[in-house]
C-alpha cells in the first residue's frame, strides 16, 4: 500500500492525474481522438472478461460512489444485475446543483465520451436496456457536448443494437435536462421528473436497485463515480485500491471556492490533508487569516483553521463529524460573516425544500427564523439556540430525504463548532 503522502499527491498537469487525465487534452467533440487517447478500451476489456467480472472488479477496487453518499458501488451494480424483473435502467446523476459543486461539469465538457463510455459499461454489467443521462438544465455546454457524444457513439456502433458487434448487447442513452430544482439531484425525484410528474423525492426503502425508475431495477451513479470504471477495468480493482487510504480508495475531485488564491477542481488521492488541498490552490486569498472551511457544501459542515491536518478520507472526516458530500472544499477568510452566511444557507434549503413532508417543510422555515432573530442579536439567544437544535434534530430524524436530512449540518457545525452566535445572540 502507497501511503497518501504529500510527494504523491498529483497535480493540475501532473501526468499522476487520472480522471483529469484527458481533460485540456483530448477534443472534447471527437470520438476519434477519444478512442487515440485510450478511450474505449475499458468497454472492450469488459466485454472480454463479462458482466459478473466487471462488477468484481469494482469490488476489488472498493469504489464508493462520489455524488455525496460513498455508497459501495460494487454492491449496488451487484444488486441491481440480480434482480429478476426487467427491464433494468441506468441514471447518471449529472444534476450536479450543490452550491459549491463544479466537478462533473469539468468532467462533461473536457472530456464527455468518457462520460457515455462508462455508462455503456454500467448498462452491460447491470444489464440495461436503457440509460438516462439527467443533466441540470445549466450546463448547456456540458449538454451539447454530451448530445455530440451520444451521436457520434450511436453512428459508430458504440450505442444502439449489438454494441462492438456482440449480439445481444444493445444499449442506448437518452439525456433529460433538469429544469432548476435543487431537489431534482435526489435520485428518485429525478425519477419522477424523468416519469413527468413533479420532481418529489419517494420513500426509501424500497431502494432504487430494486424499485426505481418507471418501478423496475435501477442502477444510480454520480458522473465522477463513473469515469472511475475505466480506470478500474483498464487497471485492475487490486491496483487501483493501491491509491488512497484503506477505505476510501482512489483520487477525489474537490472543487476548491471562495477565498483561495486559485480556484478550481483539483484531483488528488484521498488521505491527502486539508492543509495539503489548500496549498495547492495556493492557499488563502491577499494572505488573509483563515476563518473556516465548509466542507461537503450546504449538506456539509464547516471546520475551523485547528482542522487544517484534517486527512480527506471518508473515515477520518466522519470520525471528525463531517462529510466529503460532493467534493466541496469553500473557503472564507477572517472577513467572512458567518451569520449572514448561515442565513444565506437556510434561505437555501427553505426555497429548495419540495414542501413534501412537514419536518423540512416547516423545519427550514424554523430554521432560518430562529437565525434571523440570533443574526439581529435579540434576546440573550438561548432560546434559539435550543429551538434550532431541537429542529434540526427533527428534520435529521423524520425527513423523507436527505435535503431535510442534511438542512442543519451546516449550520450545527457552524453553532457548535465555530461559535457562530457565541454569547448567545451577539455576532461577529
Ligand atoms: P443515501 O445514503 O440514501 O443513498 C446513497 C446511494 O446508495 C443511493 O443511490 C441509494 O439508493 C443507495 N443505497 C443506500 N442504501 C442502500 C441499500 N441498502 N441497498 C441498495 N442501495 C442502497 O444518500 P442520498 O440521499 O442518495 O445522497 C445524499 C448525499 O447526496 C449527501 O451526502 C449529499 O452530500 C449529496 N448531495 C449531492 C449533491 C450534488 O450536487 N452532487 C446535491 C445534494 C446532495
Ligand atoms: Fe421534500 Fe424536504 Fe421532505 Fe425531501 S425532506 S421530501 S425536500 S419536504
Amino acid at each position: 500500500r502507497e501511503p497518501p503522502v504529500r510527494d504523491s499527491v498529483p497535480q493540475a498537469g501532473d501526468p499522476q492525474l487520472r480522471l483529469l487525465r484527458r481533460i485540456g487534452v483530448v477534443d472534447p467533440e471527437s470520438l476519434d481522438d477519444y478512442r487515440a487517447h485510450g478511450g474505449y478500451a475499458a468497454l472492450r476489456r469488459a466485454l472480454d472478461i463479462g458482466s459478473a467480472e466487471v462488477i468484481r472488479q469494482l469490488t476489488e477496487a472498493r469504489l464508493t460512489g462520489r455524488g455525496g453518499a460513498a455508497f459501495p458501488t460494487g454492491r449496488k451494480w451487484e444488486a441491481t444485475a440480480g434482480q429478476p424483473a426487467r427491464p433494468h435502467y441506468l441514471v447518471c446523476n449529472a444534476d450536479e446543483s450543490e452550491p459549491g459543486t463544479f466537478k462533473d461539469r469539468v468532467v462533461m465538457e473536457g472530456d464527455p465520451f468518457a462520460v457515455i463510455e462508462a455508462m455503456t459499461i454500467a448498462g452491460f454489467a447491470t444489464g440495461c436496456a436503457r440509460g438516462y443521462l439527467y443533466i441540470r438544465g445549466e450546463y448547456p455546454r456540458a449538454t451539447r457536448r454530451l448530445r455530440n457524444a451520444i451521436a457520434q457513439a450511436r453512428e459508430r456502433g458504440l450505442l444502439g443494437r449489438g454494441i462492438l458487434g456482440r449480439d445481444g448487447f444493445d444499449f442506448d442513452i437518452e439525456l433529460r435536462r433538469g429544469a432548476g430544482a435543487y431537489i431534482c439531484g435526489e435520485e428518485t425525484a429525478i425519477f419522477n421528473s424523468i416519469e413527468g410528474y413533479r420532481g418529489e423525492p419517494r420513500s426509501k426503502p424500497p431502494f432504487p436497485v430494486e424499485r426505481g425508475l418507471f418501478g423496475k431495477p435501477t442502477v444510480v451513479n454520480n458522473v465522477e463515480t463513473l469515469i472511475n470504471v475505466p480506470l478500474i477495468l483498464t487497471g485492475g480493482g487490486a491496483e487501483y485500491a493501491r491509491t488512497g487510504t484503506e477505505q476510501s480508495t482512489g483520487t477525489r475531485l474537490f472543487c476548491l471556492s471562495g477565498s483561495v488564491r486559485r480556484p478550481g477542481v483539483y484531483e488528488v488521492a484521498f488521505g491527502t490533508t486539508l492543509r495539503e488541498l489548500l496549498d495547492l490552490a495556493g492557499g488563502v486569498r491577499d494572505g488573509r487569516r483563515l476563518r473556516a472551511v465548509l466542507l461537503g457544501g450546504a449538506a456539509g459542515g464547516f471546520v475551523g483553521p485547528d482542522r487544517l491536518d484534517l486527512p480527506l478520507s471518508l473515515e477520518a472526516v466522519r470520525e471528525a463529524g463531517t462529510t466529503l458530500g460532493s467534493g466541496v472544499v469553500l473557503v472564507f477568510d477572517d472577513t467572512a460573516d458567518l451569520p449572514a452566511l448561515l442565513l444565506r444557507i437556510a434561505a437555501f434549503f427553505r426555497d429548495e425544500s419540495c414542501g413534501q413532508c412537514v419536518p423540512c417543510r416547516v423545519g427550514t422555515v424554523r430554521q432560518e427564523e430562529a437565525l434571523q432573530r440570533l443574526a439581529r442579536g435579540r434576546g440573550d439567544g438561548a432560546d434559539d439556540l435550543a429551538l434550532l437544535r431541537e429542529v434540526g434534530q427533527v428534520m435529521r430524524d423524520s425527513s423523507i430525504c436527505g435535503l431535510g436530512q442534511t438542512a442543519w449540518n451546516a449550520v450545527e457545525s457552524a453553532v457548535e463548532q465555530l461559535g457562530a452566535f457565541a454569547a448567545g445572540g451577539s455576532h461577529e
